[in-house]
Order: C-alpha cells, then sequence, then structure tokens
C-alpha cells in the first residue's frame, strides 16, 4: 500500500466516524422530540377516551383528569355597573380554565362520591370546560310571583338538585330551608329559586328541614341537621341557609360562598330594602362547608324566635372571620307575609353567655332523629325529630 492509499484510507474512516456521529445525533434529536410530541398525543387522546376510566378516576382523584387550556371568561351580564365586585373576589380567578370529558348529563361534580346523576356518561366524548366566572345568561331583576305555575322544571332532577347542562359547574352548592308548616311559601320560595339557580350555572340541591312536633320552632338546629345530612349526599363546598319566607329579587345575587361567610338578604322589603343593623347574619346567608365547620355550626339552644343569627356573627367574628355583602341594589329580597312569631325572651340571655359555649354547643353536641326522608321534584325533604342539648 502506499502512503497515498494509507492516508486516503484514514480520512475514509474519520468520515465514516463522522457519519455515524451525525447519525447518533439525528437518532438522539428524534428520540427527545418524540418524547415531546409523544406526551402531547398522549394528552389528546386521554382526553378523548379518558370517559372510559372516569367514574374510577373521578372519585379517587378529583382533579386527576383535568387537562388546563384557555380560561374562559364571559362579560358581564345585565348592567355592568351594579354588578357586585365581590363577585369577581370570591372566585379565585384561574389562570386556566379545567376542561374535563363528560357525558351530556351533566358532570358537574368533579371529583365528588355518589356523583349519580352527573357522573360523566362512559360512552360520550363531549369535551366540557368549566362555566364562566360570571353565568352569561343572567337577567338582574326578577319578577317575583305568588301564583303557582304550570312550569314543569324539566331541568330540575328529583330531589330538587341542578346542574349546568353544558360546562362544569364551579361550585356545588346545599341550599338549607328550617321549615314547618308553610306550604305557599315553599312553593313560591321553590318557583323563584329553581330558575334563578338554573341561569346561576351553580351545581345546588334544595333540601327542606322539617321539624316535627308542635313544639317550640329551632330554626338553628335544623340548620345544622341540614348541613350535617346534606354532607350524607354528596360533599357540598358552600351552603346557603335560607328563610322559607325570602324570594331573592335579582339573579345576580350569586347563590355560592365567597372567601367570607357572606349575608345575602341585604335588603328586603319589609325592612324598606334597608340593612336594619351592620352584624344582621339572618334570613339567607352563606358559608363554606369549613367555615360552619370551624364555627361548629349554628348553637342548639335557641327555641322560638330570634338570637341565633346574632350568635353566629358572634361565632363568625370570635373565629376572625367578618362579614361579607353584596350591594343592596342586587342582594334584595321579598319577604311574603305571615303572623308574628313569638320572640325567644331568653335570647339576650344566651348571647350574652354564647362565647363561652361556642365549642360544646352546635355540630359537636348535635342530636336528633331522621323520621322520614323523600325526594319529591323539587327539593330533598328530611324530616326530623330534635332532642334539647344536655345543659353543658
Ligand atoms: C333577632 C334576629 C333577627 C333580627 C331581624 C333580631 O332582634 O335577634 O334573630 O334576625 O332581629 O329580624
Ligand atoms: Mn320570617
Amino acid at each position: 500500500m502506499t502512503v497515498a492509499a494509507a492516508v486516503a484510507l484514514w480520512h475514509r474512516a474519520h468520515l465514516y466516524k463522522a457519519l455515524a456521529c451525525v447519525v447518533l445525533t439525528l437518532i438522539a434529536i428524534q428520540y427527545l422530540l418524540s418524547g415531546v410530541l409523544d406526551r402531547r398525543s398522549i394528552e389528546t387522546i386521554f382526553t378523548i377516551n379518558a370517559t372510559r376510566y372516569a367514574t374510577n378516576n373521578y372519585r379517587n382523584h378529583p382533579r386527576g383528569l383535568i387537562i388546563y387550556g384557555p380560561a374562559t371568561v364571559a362579560s358581564l351580564p345585565g348592567n355592568a355597573s351594579v354588578w357586585p365586585t365581590s363577585a369577581l373576589s370570591e372566585i379565585a380567578i384561574p389562570s386556566k380554565s379545567d376542561t374535563i370529558p363528560t357525558g351530556t348529563s351533566g358532570g358537574s361534580a368533579v371529583g365528588v362520591p355518589n356523583q349519580d346523576a352527573s357522573t360523566p356518561n362512559t360512552t360520550d366524548t363531549t369535551i366540557q370546560q368549566r362555566c364562566p366566572l360570571i353565568p352569561p345568561n343572567l337577567v338582574g331583576p326578577v319578577a317575583v310571583s305568588l301564583s303557582p305555575t304550570e312550569k314543569k322544571f324539566t331541568e330540575v332532577k328529583p330531589g330538587g338538585r341542578g346542574f349546568p347542562s353544558n360546562c362544569i359547574a364551579r361550585h356545588r352548592v346545599a341550599i338549607i330551608i328550617p321549615y314547618r308548616d308553610r306550604p305557599n311559601h315553599l312553593q313560591a320560595l321553590l318557583q323563584t329559586l329553581h330558575p334563578i339557580l338554573l341561569r346561576q350555572q351553580i351545581d345546588y340541591q334544595i333540601f327542606i328541614i322539617e321539624q316535627e312536633g308542635t313544639g317550640l320552632f329551632n330554626r338553628a338546629m335544623l340548620m345544622n341537621v341540614g348541613y350535617v345530612e346534606a354532607l350524607k349526599e354528596r360533599t357540598f363546598d358552600c351552603f346557603i341557609f335560607h328563610d322559607v319566607d325570602l324570594l331573592p329579587e335579582d339573579d345576580r345575587n350569586l347563590y355560592t360562598c365567597p372567601e367570607q361567610p357572606r349575608h345575602m338578604s341585604v335588603a328586603v322589603d319589609k325592612f324598606k330594602y334597608r340593612l336594619p343593623y351592620a352584624d344582621l347574619f339572618g334570613g339567607v346567608s352563606a358559608m363554606t362547608r369549613e367555615h360552619f365547620r370551624l364555627v361548629n355550626g349554628f348553637s342548639n339552644v335557641f327555641w322560638g324566635w330570634g338570637g341565633e343569627d346574632d350568635d353566629m356573627a358572634n361565632r363568625i367574628k370570635a373565629r376572625g372571620l367578618h362579614i361579607s355583602r353584596y350591594p343592596a341594589n342586587v342582594a334584595r329580597y321579598k319577604m311574603l307575609s305571615h303572623k308574628k312569631e313569638k320572640a325567644n325572651p331568653k335570647r339576650y340571655e344566651f348571647l350574652k353567655t354564647g362565647k363561652k359555649r361556642f365549642t360544646t354547643d352546635g355540630l359537636s353536641n348535635l342530636k336528633y332523629q331522621l323520621v322520614d326522608k323523600q325526594k319529591p321534584k323539587l327539593y330533598t325533604w328530611l324530616l326530623v325529630r330534635l332532642t334539647p342539648p344536655q345543659p353543658s
């Protein structure tokens, strides 16, 4: 072999090495890129196929199937200038909106046990997004009617449950109504409330908690029972305690729970649409599941009319929370007439000594018997026998 041939061979060997290096580098680059691409296509495929796994995964991993996409925020409904600004602050503004696949039957209860009607359909591949921050179909002031309507409420599920059909609700709300012997009021409230709650795009259920017998009414204890019993059905994250005789007059008064407990019936016609006093927490009020537990619910010692809501206001303050409110032009209610209840003469005394009972009197010592439970079309009805608490 000549020297020239040897040099040429040496060069060719290097050329092959260089080529091999280039090929290996290209393979490595392709491998890395394919990882990224694969992951994306897995996400896409997962989004579409996830319904197959929905039932189990939703129960065990509340947000396991959520895939993030661009946020959808609707424009302000109605007259934007009267929209309560706190309506926005009460909802953590998402930078991402959740998209999950669900069936056509709803699917608003992400991660909720016992989802029943809202459990995503396992064959449908419809992709739903969370509902807009501000429900787009609100109308503002609503006409309040006292005469029964023929309306069928086709969107309401048995037991008085509703949820949006084309988006994932942001709130799971239990409406708790203490009740006894007011059929006309109940009828008027239900026909006012359902259309409003549906337009508000919340996932809700209305609970009527009826006190058995003719003894003194205990509104507070019935609300505690409502809280406990509602949680046996589903993990509601928000509780609205609602007098049966108050009809909301404006659908911008959102039935949701803000960061602080909210007094909702700010302006009532009976009080000339003015708040009687700053700490009022009666009528209609909203508290998160955690806050209600934190304050140990309502006191159980208030039998007869008055005081229990004031005691709750004290509990709220004692835990470093405060009462929030929407503006009076939105948080408006009409009060239905009824004969005046006999006020509890002991209420001031109980209020004065309330503080020492905050931790021992409430959810912690609640005693009752569930006598009956039924789910007619427009509400879940529970008949309860209250057991007066033992003195602590
Ligand atoms: C009572 C409250 C009631 C309020 C408004 C107060 O005197 O203690 O229970 O909600 O009046 O009627
Ligand atoms: Mn009343």
